[in-house]
């Protein structure tokens, strides 16, 4: 059985809005990606010390690459690669020729760096441009940002593309979730940029204050940086009334704007394939696999001159799907999680996005969630701590829970305890969402 009602879809942008190569065929696609792979790899080779000895010690050299199938035998790239360069060893340009720098939070030991040149930026500008027409957005729509300014990629990412497409951005980063819901009822911005789980922190302040959230003049959410699933899109368009919008991206590659979906379809990602150029490899092998087959997502930057990435592993779970919306660029179907997020409970693996499924099924359970684990003798346990909505009280709250743990039971395959608390008391973030909280003994 699944809750989640059919999706509604939006309008496709008239043709003479996209970009030229939004409507190019495939071919066209695939002979800019070799000529951009090949001088991707050289200016690689060439000014970055770390990919020349990479390249020497897999036996490559720039010009083994003749065909898009010859990049499966460059090495792949690691976030321990970029850190073992830090802070600025993977520039291949002058430092001084570097426009803007960001960093990855870095949970553990030091961030990751990247830079970007001039161009770099508005190359970046331009397929969050994209990504926001994809999403619905057109020039002269007000979009709110509320994904965090700074090193963090997903505010100044999301404010140059809105820019870029001729929009009015309110800069209002993340935080301060009060005062966003005064701005969004005073200045009637059409779009907003956020994290999901920041936006459930939304509606529940235009709750708190008395207010209708599906009142609002927001049309559209475009919403990434964490995983979320169909369930929480639902929860979400039903809430506000507007169409939730996936985009993808990361500050390796480049930031928020590496695929989007299109709100005609929302069906997964379309890759902005003439920028970054993705495969999909096995997480033990390393081998890529054939398109429609699940793995970890591998992307080389086809254009990026401050910091070029060959074959970057990025950790995330998803499969190549053929275009739709866009018929020349393929899909990665929505990220279920990292292979780092997933928890291996009594054997069984497991992803908060399996979890999330779940408890948007229960009655009475609100989708502010948190995974704890903990380990009772030598066995590791998780518990669900959910918040009950407003009004759920006692009894009802009991067999929410008892729900709950039937539905993981049968659906996931593991036993979990379920905490349900009360509204407000699972720790919120103004960006991502923490899931998984790990508080079993270090080995
Ligand atoms: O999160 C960039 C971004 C900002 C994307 C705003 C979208 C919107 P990082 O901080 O480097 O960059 O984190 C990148 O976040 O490898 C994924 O694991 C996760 N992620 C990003 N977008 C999605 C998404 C930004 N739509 C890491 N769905 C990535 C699932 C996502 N996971």
């Amino acid at each position: 059985m699944s809750t989640v009602p059919p999706r509604r879809l939006g309008e496709a942008p008239a043709a003479e809005l996209l970009e030229p190569i939004e409507r190019a065929s495939a071919a066209e696609l695939r002979a800019l990606q070799r000529e951009r792979l090949a001088w991707t790899l050289r200016h690689a080779y060439e000014n970055v010390p770390h990919y020349r000895r990479a390249f020497e010690q897999a036996g490559v050299a720039p010009a083994d690459f003749r065909d898009l199938p010859d990049l499966a035998r460059f090495p792949l790239t690691t976030k321990a690669d970029l850190r073992a360069n830090y802070p600025f060893g993977m520039f291949a340009v002058p430092r001084e020729r570097v426009a803007r720098i960001h960093a990855s939070s870095g949970t553990t030991g030091k961030p990751t760096v990247v830079g970007y040149t001039r161009e770099d930026v508005e190359t970046w500008a331009g397929v969050v441009a994209r990504s926001i027409r994809a999403a619905g957005g057109r020039p002269g729509m007000m979009v709110h940002v509320a994904y965090g300014y700074g090193l963090f990629t997903g505010g100044l990412g999301a404010h140059y593309g809105a820019e870029a497409l001729g929009c009015t951005v309110v800069p209002v980063s993340g935080g301060m979730t009060e005062r966003q819901v005064q701005l969004i009822e005073d200045f009637r911005p059409e779009v907003i940029m956020v994290t999901p789980s920041y936006m459930l922190a939304l509606l529940g302040e235009f709750r708190r204050q008395g207010k209708d959230p599906r009142g609002t003049s927001l049309k559209i959410g475009i919403f990434g940086a964490e995983p979320w699933t169909e369930a929480m899109r639902a929860e979400i368009e039903g809430a506000f009334d507007i169409h939730a919008v996936d985009i993808y991206g990361l500050s390796e590659v480049m930031g928020p704007g590496v695929a989007n979906e299109c709100v005609e379809t929302k069906d997964g990602l379309h890759i902005w394939e003439d920028h970054f150029y993705p495969e999909v490899v096995a997480p033990e092998t390393g081998r890529p696999v054939p398109d429609g087959e699940p793995g970890e997502l591998v992307f080389t930057s086809l254009t990026k001159q401050a910091m070029p990435v060959v074959r970057y592993r990025t950790r995330d779970l998803t499969r190549l799907l053929p275009g739709t919306a866009r018929p020349a660029f393929r899909r990665m179907e929505k990220v279920t999680g990292r292979s780092d997020d997933m928890v291996i409970l009594r054997g069984v693996n497991v992803f908060p996005s399996q979890i999330e499924e779940q408890v948007l099924r229960v009655p009475g359970l609100s989708p502010h969630y948190q995974l704890v684990l903990t380990r009772e003798g030598p066995l590791d346990c998780m518990t669900v701590a959910v918040e009950a909505e407003f009004g759920v009280a006692g009894a009802e709250r009991g067999e929410a829970a008892r729900v709950l743990v039937h539905h993981v039971q049968e659906m996931v395959g593991v036993a979990v305890r379920v905490e349900v608390r009360d509204p407000g008391t699972v720790e919120r973030s103004a960006g991502k969402a923490q899931r998984v909280v790990d508080r079993r003994p270090k080995a």
